[in-house]
């Protein structure tokens, strides 16, 4: 049994985008479990723009991470000691095991995985709240038709890639946006998206949409806010719905973007809807079965963008706010 658990805390709360120095590492002991307690042995860490909104002074709808804490985080771990019903040594879990090695949580936070759904990769990701996010965002806020064309920014990202694909696995024309030629060749090679801009070699980012989406866009699946979401409100076909689900653009920025164009909602009769996926927690099961079924036909893939060791957390952090992760990033701490 393992006695020491390595550990980052927040340090200090950053102004723009979080830095290492923002956070620090110690190690404590392991804390026994209580009944109803389990201790977990982490494997697999997400890394989540969310994560930079929780450390900011007023988070908004989520408590935010105080100055000492462990730095909150999903995860996927092993049990190694367990005091609770139902949950024993060696069995593999998900829940909030924040950023250390050996956390001590209630059996109730956490949930046992399926593996006969898909292995703890596909967990971490596609069955997982980015998978969950993209299947409701794209299911039940935009509703996607068949033959519709799906405008999704952020594309090459871990909502971006499983929102695309979902989209085009439900019949849409799918036109992802990203960073950089090695991502638009992604989503073409091996996501099956029909269109791909890179925003950062386009002048103009709305003349592109155009140009790819000439008869304009049905959806837009939105993970990015700011210029390039005001690029595509010009692009709208009548009746069109916008989906927020993120912002990352305008989350570290020193100064908002303030969008513009908003009177094209009148003559489009446009929708605009944020969401936050905890909002479908009764209906998880779902959307695995559906998402496990297309992992397995090999029609679904994910990309994984794995780190190595609790120490590369912080910097993980800095690179998704710039666009240094292709897929979901995630921090790996070994043991398979
Ligand atoms: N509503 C919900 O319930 C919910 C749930 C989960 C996630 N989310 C949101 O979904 C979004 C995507 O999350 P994720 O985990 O999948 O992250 P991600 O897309 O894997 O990583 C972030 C990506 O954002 C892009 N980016 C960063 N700064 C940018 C900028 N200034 N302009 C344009 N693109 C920028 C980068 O890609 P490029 O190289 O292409 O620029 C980067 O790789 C986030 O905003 C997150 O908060 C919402």
């Amino acid at each position: 049994m393992q006695n020491a658990n390595h550990r980052i805390t927040l340090r200090s709360r950053p102004t723009g985008e979080a830095a290492p120095e923002n956070f620090a590492a110690d190690t404590a002991p392991v804390r026994a479990p209580e009944p109803g307690e389990v201790v977990v042995e982490s494997r697999l860490i997400s890394i989540d723009p969310a994560m930079r909104v929780w450390i900011s002074e007023n988070p908004g709808y989520v408590p935010r991470v105080e100055i000492g804490e462990v730095m909150r985080a999903g995860g996927i771990g092993q049990v190694v000691e367990s005091r609770a019903d139902g949950l024993s040594a060696g069995d593999w879990v998900q829940g909030p095991l924040g950023w250390q090695t050996h956390p001590t949580v209630a059996a109730a936070q956490l949930q046992k995985l399926d593996l006969s759904l898909g292995s703890p990769e596909d967990w971490i990701g596609p069955l997982g709240m980015t998978g969950v996010t993209a299947y409701f965002g794209m299911r039940e806020v935009a509703r996607i038709r068949p033959g519709e064309t799906v405008l999704v920014s952020g594309a090459a990202g871990a909502v971006g890639q499983m929102a695309g694909q979902i989209a085009a696995l439900e019949a849409c024309h799918v036109v992802g946006i990203a960073g950089g030629s090695g991502k638009t060749r992604l989503l073409f090679e091996e996501h099956g998206f029909h269109g791909a801009i890179d925003y950062k070699a386009e002048k103009d980012l709305s003349a592109a949409i155009r140009r790819t989406c000439p008869d304009g866009i049905d959806v837009f699946y939105d993970n990015v806010g700011g210029p390039i979401l005001e690029a595509a409100l010009d692009n709208l076909r009548i009746g069109a719905r916008i989906v927020i689900c993120g912002r990352i653009s305008q989350t570290a920025a020193p100064q908002l973007h303030g969008v513009r164009n908003l009177g094209n909602f009148i003559g489009k009769r446009a929708r605009m809807e944020g969401f936050v996926v905890f909002d479908y927690a009764s209906r998880y099961a779902e959307a695995r079965t559906w998402i496990a079924a297309h992992l397995k036909s090999g029609r679904l893939r994910q990309r994984l963008h794995i780190i190595n060791g609790l120490d590369r957390a912080p910097d993980g952090l800095g690179m998704l706010f710039r666009g240094q992760n292709t897929g979901k990033l995630v921090v790996s701490l070994g043991g398979r």
